[in-house]
C-alpha cells in the first residue's frame, strides 16, 4: 500500500502483508509508530482504498466500509450534543430505525459494556474509559463480525487500561467477533492476542506472528507471559530504532 500514489509524494506504507484473521480470533498488531499499523486498519475497515494486492472480508473484495466491520479509534468521536444513548444508537438512526428500537438496542448495548446508568447522560459527563465503553457499545448495536480498534486504550491511565482490557476480552467473548487490535505495547498484547503479528518499521511487513498460548484469565506475572514479553521486546527492538532513525531523517 502507497499514500498518494503516482505522485511525487508517493509514500510506501505497508509491503507484502498476508494474514488471514480466523472467525472469532483476537489478534494484535504490534509495531513501532509510523510503521503502518493504522493504515492496515483503515485499509480493513474500507476506509481508504488499497493500490496493491488484495483484501477480503468473509470471501468478498472490501470495497468500502460495512456495518459488520467496526472501527473505533484512540480518541471517540461521540458527538456532544447528543445523550449517550442517542451516540450509540447513531448508526441505527441513519438506518432509519424508530426510537423505541434505538432505545432498547442502546439499553441492551450500555448494560453490555457496564454502563446502564448512563444512558441519559452526555459524553462531557463521562470519564475518558467511559467514554471508550460507550464507543465499544456504539459498535455493538451493529452487530459487528470484526472489531478493528486503533490504540484505543492508549491515552489512558494504567489501572483504567487493564481495566478496559478485561471488559473488552468479555464483549469480545460473549459477541464472537474476531478482533484485529493496534497497539505499541507489549504488555497489551501479552495480555490480549491469541496471536501477535510484529510489523516492521516502514515499510510495514510481517516480521513474526507469535501465537500466545497462555489460558484467560492471564497471570501478567506467569513465567510464559514475561518469557512472551521478552520475545517481543527483541523482536520490536530493532525496528523501533529503524522507525526513530527514519524519522530523524525527517526533521
Ligand atoms: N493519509 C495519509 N497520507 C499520506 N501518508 C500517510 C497518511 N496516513 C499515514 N501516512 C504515512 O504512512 C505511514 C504509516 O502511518 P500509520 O499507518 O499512521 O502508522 P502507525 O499507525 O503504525 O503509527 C507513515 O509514514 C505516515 O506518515
Ligand atoms: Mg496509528
Amino acid at each position: 500500500m502507497t499514500w498518494n500514489a503516482g505522485t511525487a509524494r508517493a509514500h510506501e506504507a505497508l509491503r507484502d502483508i498476508n494474514l488471514e484473521v480466523r472467525p472469532g480470533e483476537f489478534v494484535v498488531l504490534l509495531g513501532p509508530s509510523g510503521c503502518g499499523k493504522s493504515t492496515l486498519l483503515y485499509l480493513v475497515a474500507g476506509l481508504e482504498a488499497y493500490n496493491l494486492g488484495t483484501l477480503e472480508a468473509f470471501g468478498a473484495a472490501v470495497s468500502g466500509p460495512s456495518p459488520d466491520r467496526s472501527l473505533i479509534f484512540q480518541q471517540t468521536s461521540l458527538l456532544p450534543w447528543l445523550s449517550v444513548w442517542q451516540n450509540v444508537t447513531f448508526g441505527l438512526a441513519l438506518r432509519g430505525e424508530p426510537v423505541e428500537a434505538r432505545r432498547a438496542a442502546a439499553k441492551e448495548a450500555l448494560s453490555r459494556v457496564g454502563l446502564s446508568d448512563a444512558m441519559d447522560k452526555r459524553p462531557d459527563e463521562l470519564s475518558g474509559g467511559m467514554r471508550q465503553r460507550v464507543a465499544v457499545a456504539r459498535s455493538l448495536t451493529m452487530r459487528p463480525r470484526v472489531l478493528l480498534m486503533d490504540e484505543p486504550f492508549a491515552a489512558l491511565d494504567v489501572q483504567t487500561r487493564a481495566k478496559m482490557q478485561d471488559f473488552l476480552l468479555d464483549v469480545w467473548r460473549s459477541s464472537g467477533a474476531s478482533v484485529l487490535f493496534v497497539t505499541h505495547g507489549i504488555e497489551e498484547a501479552v495480555a490480549l492476542a491469541d496471536r501477535v503479528v510484529v510489523v516492521t518499521a516502514r515499510p510495514g511487513r510481517i516480521k513474526a506472528i507469535v501465537p500466545v498460548d497462555m489460558p484467560r484469565p492471564r497471570d501478567p506475572f506467569s513465567r510464559e507471559a514475561e518469557r512472551l514479553r521478552a520475545e517481543l521486546t527483541g523482536l520490536l527492538r530493532d525496528e523501533v530504532d529503524r522507525a526513530f532513525a527514519e524519522q530523524e531523517a525527517f526533521a
